[in-house]
């Protein structure tokens, strides 16, 4: 009789030192693999040296971000395909940060 309560109860320890072990890996899997696209660091990275940080540099001639007046779809159009001076991103970024870029410009605007 003891020897089956000494079994029963390590066979208890065994299975809950396993599942605790478990429960860790998966909490941690998802935080690991959300990945954020933050379109203002990508507008410094990409778009500052003709645009600059506040849009209205005008570098090479590009336009004034702060008065223009563009929807998304179209900004995203401008971005992807590139417009006489500016150059095309598609092939730098992908869709998500085209996107995410797009979105961050209306902060830029003045009105
Ligand atoms: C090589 C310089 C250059 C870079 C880099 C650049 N642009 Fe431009 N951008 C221009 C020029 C020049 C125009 C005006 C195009 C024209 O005359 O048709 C323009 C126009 C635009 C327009 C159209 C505005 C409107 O209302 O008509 C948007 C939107 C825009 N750029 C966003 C961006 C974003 C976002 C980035 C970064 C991903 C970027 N640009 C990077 C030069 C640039």
């Amino acid at each position: 009789m003891k020897i089956i309560i000494t079994l029963v109860s390590f066979v208890a320890l065994l299975a809950a030192c396993g599942g605790n072990g478990q429960k860790t890996n998966d909490s941690k899997t998802p935080a690991t693999k959300v990945k954020k696209v933050d379109g203002a660091k990508i507008y410094k990275t990409y778009c500052v040296t003709c645009h600059g940080l506040y849009g209205d540099m005008g570098g090479s001639g590009a336009f004034d971000l702060t008065t223009s007046k563009l929807n998304l779809k179209e900004r995203i159009e401008v971005i992807t395909k590139g417009r006489n001076l500016m150059t095309p991103f598609e092939g730098l970024l992908n869709e998500q940060k085209i996107k995410a870029v797009a979105k961050h410009i209306e902060t830029l605007r003045s009105e």
